[in-house]
């Protein structure tokens, strides 16, 4: 029997502050290093993220070293150049087309993982693409969580970075996340956010 969740299983207010209230989206960093351990547990919390059918779609590089950032830059938005420059990590958060190919390890009950999509390539690069995207969220709130800041990008030439990075696989850059620890004498001002009236319902 599965034990009934107490209140202790909430998060402390300052926790949620640390995630969703106070966290911002960083543009300007401390000259701090990001170890290649926290990188790894950032990874070990993301990974528990739900998808669907288990099929853990996303594929991460995390861009660290001076030479790794340089192959980064000439596909940045010139608006990204320089925030991405002197973060101390930059995700290039993607998807795998071939995510199947693992379902064997992800999901071994699954007989012919395909055959979920009806064999369609199309309606598997769209789970990739939702599924690979939603572990990007959760890498945002992992990192968040281990105090760490992020600044996701979209400004950038896909084209390039799937030549540059995946060259050689079926991976798809979805977005970019500079990660570190941020400069808040840099941020402008929190924009509004829209009301639960205005976007939800409950019926
Ligand atoms: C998927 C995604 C793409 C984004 N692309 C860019 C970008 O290319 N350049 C940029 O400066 N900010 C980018 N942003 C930052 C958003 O503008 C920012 O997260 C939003 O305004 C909320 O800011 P706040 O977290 O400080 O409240 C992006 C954010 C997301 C989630």
């Amino acid at each position: 029997m599965v034990a009934e969740k107490s209140k202790s299983h909430t998060l402390e207010s300052e926790a949620l502050d640390i995630i969703f209230r106070e966290a911002r989206t960083h543009r300007a960093w401390q000259q701090r290093d990001v170890p290649d351990a926290l990188i790894d547990q950032i990874y070990d919390l993301l990974k528990f993220g739900p998808t669907s059918g288990n099929c853990c779609p996303a594929r991460f590089v995390f861009v660290k070293s001076k030479e790794a950032k340089e192959r980064l830059r000439p596909h940045l938005d010139e608006g990204n150049k320089e925030k991405t420059m002197t973060a101390p990590v930059t995700a290039i958060i993607a998807y795998d087309l071939k995510f199947y190919e693992h379902m064997s390890k992800l999901a071994p009950h699954m007989k012919d993982p395909k055959a979920m999509y009806g064999g369609n390539p199309e309606k598997m690069k769209q789970a990739a693409f939702l599924n690979g995207t939603l572990q990007g969220a959760y890498l945002i709130i992992a990192a968040r969580s281990l105090g760490l800041d992020c600044g996701p990008m979209s400004g950038f030439d896909a084209d390039g970075i799937k030549k540059e990075f995946f060259a050689d696989n079926d991976y798809i850059p979805d977005f970019l996340c500079n990660i570190g620890y941020g400069d808040a004498s840099k941020l402008y001002p929190r924009a509004p956010r829209l009301s639960f009236d205005e976007t939800s319902k409950i019926i």
